[in-house]
């Protein structure tokens, strides 16, 4: 969809990218099928949130509580972030592409990932530092809401012991210190819940669930999405007028 006011757009939107494995079961193949059509579905979402003028976006790939999965998925999982991670390298060398244009934030505790996922992420964010880019990619990995509150908190205590520390203070001590809050969380494969996403940040949060499993989930369920939010009164606890 061409949308022509951008103002109107969500200035950041949240994916909580589920049903990999549901996709994957359905067709017969082993759930790190799901898994590898769900990074190449994120891939192209994130190529039409760009180009529709998203500023913020933030995926959910993996959660502090999936390392409870099966081994096996698990090292799939971690197998298919590393080529994802090659693969946006190579976008990046490749000249005129989005990426060069595009901010890109890890988020989560990235002290777990091994060493040759934690040297491509640094090549990834310090490139992506030296750049003005017209989008920030957050991609949350060994994410988990929680946790980032707490090493908020443990960061201003550390700083300024004594202190009493405000919602500000929090603000700018999370991952996502510097950007606005979500404006829409999206969430597929017909789940409502958070699941330990964007706590802090998902305050006022409009949240959209829709039935498609991710790796189906494309331009149009997003334009869907937006739509739907557009629609949306957004009241901050205030009264207003009914659409
Ligand atoms: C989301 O898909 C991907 C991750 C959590 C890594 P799932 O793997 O949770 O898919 P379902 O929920 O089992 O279908
Ligand atoms: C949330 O999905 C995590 C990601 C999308 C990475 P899950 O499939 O892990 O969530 P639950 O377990 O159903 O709540
Ligand atoms: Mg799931």
């Amino acid at each position: 969809m061409n949308y022509e006011d951008k103002t109107a757009l969500p200035a950041h939107i949240g994916f909580i990218m589920d049903g990999n494995g549901r996709w994957a079961t359905n067709r017969g193949l082993p759930r790190n099928k799901g898994h590898e059509a769900g990074a190449a579905a994120m891939q192209r979402i994130v190529e039409y949130c760009y180009n529709i003028g998203i500023k913020h976006i933030t995926f959910y790939g993996f959660s502090t509580e999936n390392w409870s999965r099966p081994k096996t998925e698990v090292n799939a999982i971690m197998n298919i972030i590393t080529t994802f991670l090659n693969r946006m390298i190579e976008k990046f060398n490749s000249g005129t592409g989005m990426y060069r244009r595009t901010n890109v934030n890890f988020i989560g505790d990235l002290s777990v990932f091994n060493p040759v996922q934690k040297s491509l992420m640094k090549t990834i964010s310090d490139r992506s530092r030296t750049i003005r880019g017209d989008m920030t990619l957050n991609i949350a990995i060994n994410y988990g809401g929680r946790a980032e509150i707490v090493n908020a908190v443990n960061a201003f205590i550390n700083k300024n012991p004594g202190k009493t520390l405000s919602e500000n203070d929090i603000s700018g001590l999370i991952y996502t210190a510097g950007q606005p809050d979500p404006d829409l969380i999206i969430r597929t494969a017909g789940e409502m819940r958070l699941s330990n996403f964007l706590l802090w940040q998902s305050a006022y949060a409009e949240l959209y669930s829709t039935q498609t499993y991710w790796p189906d989930f494309d331009e149009k369920d997003l334009d869907a999405a937006i739509e739907n939010y557009l629609g949306r009164t957004r009241k901050f606890g205030n009264i207003s007028e009914e659409k």
